[in-house]
């Protein structure tokens, strides 16, 4: 054992792929309690209720007490930014809309397929993150720990095989696909066998499983899903579809949560998916999660900051490490 053990640590340390996923530290409340708001699929100037989706962010964040903000991708409309230059369009849709008080906080960024149609590097930019210091985009994947929780931030985009066909993506720093999700699917499997976390959440722009319009992403089922099945990840978060959806896996103890909501929704087209739908509503709104070492619960808000379906998770006092 001790000898297998070894020989694979030697393979890892010898494989050119292995990289490290970038991490964020975030400390929870004094309490170990952790509140975060997440919202996808968002930056239109204010319009399509973007700016009402915002208010209620703020309202429920002051509320709540919220510690950070997940972007589930699709941050800028409809090609990204055009460049670490683009500082107007980057104000109007996020600095300028998110005001409130309680939204203050680090927003923690994934990358959607809009962002990549535009300059894919400009949302890791320092310029940007010089406009509005909120702006935590520090790699297309990263990890943020917060203590009970590690949230996994991936790069969707590069999966999905028929934007290789497209000429508008810009895969700078991407190119060749196959290496590229190699290696990020190596290193997440890396930092999953690490993670000391309670919980674990893997966060991508597209859904995983979906019962809204796009649907189930296959390159994710294929390539992604068997390693959060394998490594006890408890959700996994995306947006891409503009609804707010709960699906629970019919074989193994995941949860798909979409939250793409930030926007323009209501497209009133819906996909079959094989999973066992908790729920779904095809309008805006937002999702708020609020996690201690024993107890994970979640609200859904709609634009006018209605609740919309709240679910709990719990942990067996076995499953929670103590450190
Ligand atoms: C914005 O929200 C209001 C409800 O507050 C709704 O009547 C309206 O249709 C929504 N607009 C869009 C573009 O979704
Ligand atoms: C950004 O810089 C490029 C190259 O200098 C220029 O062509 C473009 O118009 C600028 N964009 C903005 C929004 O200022
Ligand atoms: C950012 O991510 C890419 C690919 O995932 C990796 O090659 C690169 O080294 C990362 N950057 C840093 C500064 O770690
Ligand atoms: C990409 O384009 C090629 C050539 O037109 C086609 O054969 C292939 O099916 C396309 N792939 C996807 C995923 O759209
Ligand atoms: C994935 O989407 C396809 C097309 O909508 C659907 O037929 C299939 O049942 C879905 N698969 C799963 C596992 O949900």
């Amino acid at each position: 054992m001790a000898a297998v053990s070894l020989l694979v640590s030697a393979l890892l340390l010898l494989s050119p792929a292995a990289a490290e996923l970038q991490r964020v530290q975030h400390a929870p409340k004094d309490d170990g309690s952790l509140t975060v708001l997440a919202v996808g699929d968002w930056g239109r100037g204010g319009q399509f209720n973007q700016t009402l989706v915002a208010e209620q962010m703020g309202v429920v964040g002051e509320k709540v007490s919220a510690d950070f903000i997940i972007s589930t991708g699709d941050n800028f409309y409809d090609d990204g930014l055009s460049g670490d230059n683009d500082t107007a369009f980057f104000k109007a849709s996020f600095t300028d809309i998110y005001t409130a008080d309680s939204l203050q906080k680090p927003w923690y960024i994934v990358l959607g397929n809009h962002d990549y149609t535009g300059d894919a590097l400009a949302q890791q930019s320092a310029a940007i993150r010089e406009v509005d210091s909120r702006w935590t985009s520090v790699n297309k994947s990263f990890i943020v720990e917060a203590e009970i929780v590690d949230f996994f931030l991936v790069d969707t985009s590069p999966f999905v095989l028929k934007y290789w066909n497209e000429s508008k993506f810009d895969w700078r720093n991407v190119a060749p696909r196959d290496t590229y999700i190699a290696n990020l699917v190596e290193d997440l499997e890396d930092a999953l066998t690490e993670s000391k976390a309670t919980w674990k959440i893997v966060v991508g722009h597209h859904p995983i499983s979906s019962g809204c319009e796009h649907g189930n992403t296959t390159e994710l089922r294929e390539h992604l899903l068997p390693v959060l099945k394998t490594h006890g990840v408890d959700m996994y978060l995306n947006g891409h579809d503009h609804c707010l959806q709960r699906i629970s896996s019919v074989d193994s103890p995941v949860e798909f949560v979409t939250s793409g909501g930030g926007s323009k929704a209501w497209a009133g087209k819906f996909k079959p998916t094989s999973d066992k739908m908790e729920f779904l509503y095809d309008g805006q709104g937002f999702l708020s999660m609020h996690l201690t070492a024993a107890e994970a619960n979640f609200v859904f808000y709609d634009v006018a900051g209605t609740v919309l379906h709240t679910w709990g998770l719990t942990k067996s006092a076995a499953a929670i490490i103590v450190s």
